[in-house]
């Protein structure tokens, strides 16, 4: 028998933005191992350098020293080119420092709702001016003394949520945020990692007396739930592709994907669970899988599995019957309106969907035969990986680009070969 693969797949995006952020406004040097050296966290370890940030890397390993939680003006733009963790999380950073900083991003990024963090900042006593409707780029003038904030948020979202906690660290009132369901947690369990008292009860999430960091410890970032997907969908679809996904973040706010590869049939195991940095963490051995059954995906689950839609709707194409989502419409402001890149595409394959506001249903050929395809990818790495893997299938495709994928996953391409040779 061939020997299982073992694949490390990118590190995690959102641990790596947060590990840069809260170490360069900690007491103390933070080592971080395993960051993630993609486009959008370079970009946010370059913004933080010009805010004065003591960042350098050493032996593939980013050392931050810094002195506490107040930067030094920025000399220049702050560009967090395709990133919304990136530009909502530093917004909020900025919101507590005594000057003016000016945050870009690229085409897509100045597209995204802003609104949802200017709100929170501005009544916590920041002033933030931006283009019209709430767009980037966003100039913000912000205090070192801000005012607590109890925000009742009418989306689920883990950046808006890390928006009030960071910017809560410079205020001496009480930060409290509620969300319709609990988003993705890491800012709370790094928060911790660096000495802040942070409450956790279901939804809601309140910082506790002491808001000073203290580094001196190292962190260790995980691979990415979300890039793992990609592959282990690969794995699940193409016979004799077994293998084994090493220090895979399996934090429950992030983990949903595998309940959905439950409820579809995937074969796969959980290996090795452990804790690292607070953050659950395990080897996931994925098998090809027989018979794919459909999803559907609403409501709680959701914030828990919401980047890896795009590469389920790929695993949907393999199901007896329809796949549904619904209550996604938070799809429609990620890098792409990412409702309308799965359906047109998929429309190109000659598969039928139907299209909602919040969701959409995928309903797979029985033969699985698709048609030669021309994909749009919009420059949203996430529809790239997705596609890329249904052409690592055999499919007769063409990738409108190729590049998007260095965003997130730089080597990409490299396992994609590994695995599918
Ligand atoms: C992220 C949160 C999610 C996710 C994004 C990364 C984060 O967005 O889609 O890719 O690191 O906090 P929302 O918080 O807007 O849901």
């Amino acid at each position: 028998m061939d020997k299982v693969k073992t694949l490390r797949c990118a590190s995690d995006k959102s641990i790596s933005h947060r590990s840069a952020i809260l170490s360069s406004i900690a007491k103390g040097t933070t080592i971080i191992k395993n960051y993630l050296f993609a486009q959008d966290t370079l970009n946010t370890l370059e913004s933080l350098k010009k805010m004065g940030a003591n960042i350098h890397i050493e032996n593939d390993k980013v050392v931050v020293s810094a002195q506490g939680k107040y930067l030094k003006e920025p000399f220049d733009i702050l560009d967090l080119g395709n990133s919304g963790t990136g530009m909502r999380l530093l917004s909020a950073l900025c919101a507590g420092q005594n000057f003016l900083s000016i945050l870009t991003g690229d085409e897509s990024l100045r597209k995204r709702p802003m609104k949802r963090i200017i709100e929170p900042l501005t009544q916590m006593g920041a002033t933030i001016l931006s283009r019209q409707n709430f767009l980037a780029p966003l100039a913000i003038l912000g205090k070192n003394e801000l005012k607590g904030i109890v925000y009742d948020s009418k989306i689920s979202s883990a950046q808006v949520k890390s928006a009030c906690l960071i910017a809560g660290l410079y205020s001496n009132e009480n930060v409290e945020f509620s969300e319709p369901y609990k988003s993705r947690n890491h800012t709370e369990i790094m928060l911790r990692a660096f000495g802040v008292n942070v409450i956790e009860e279901s939804t809601k999430v309140s910082l506790g007396k002491n808001r000073e960091l203290t580094g001196n410890f190292e962190i260790n970032v995980p691979a990415d739930i979300s890039s793992c997907a990609f592959f282990m969908v690969l794995c699940a679809i193409k016979p004799n592709c077994e293998a084994l996904f090493v220090d895979c973040l399996i934090n429950p706010t992030r983990s949903g994907m595998l309940k959905v590869f439950s409820d579809m049939g995937v074969n796969f195991e959980i290996l090795n669970k452990r804790t690292m940095c607070g953050e659950e963490i395990a080897d996931i051995l994925v098998k090809y899988s027989k018979n794919i059954k459909p999803f559907y995906i609403d409501g709680s689950i959701l914030p828990s599995l919401i980047d890896e839609i795009p590469i389920l709707s790929i695993l949907a194409l393999f199901a007896d019957k329809e796949s549904v989502v619904k209550d996604a419409k938070e799809l429609r402001v990620k890098e792409s309106d990412r409702i309308k890149s799965i359906v047109q595409n998929l429309a190109m394959l000659g598969i039928d969907t139907e299209e909602f506001d919040d969701g959409f249903i995928i309903k797979p050929n029985p033969q699985k035969k698709f048609q030669k395809a021309y994909i749009e990818t919009h420059f949203d790495h996430r529809i790239a990986m997705s596609f890329a893997i249904l052409k690592a299938l055999g499919y007769d495709i063409e990738l409108s680009e190729t590049k998007s994928p260095t965003t997130s996953y730089p080597n990409f391409f490299e396992h994609l070969k590994y695995l599918g040779s």
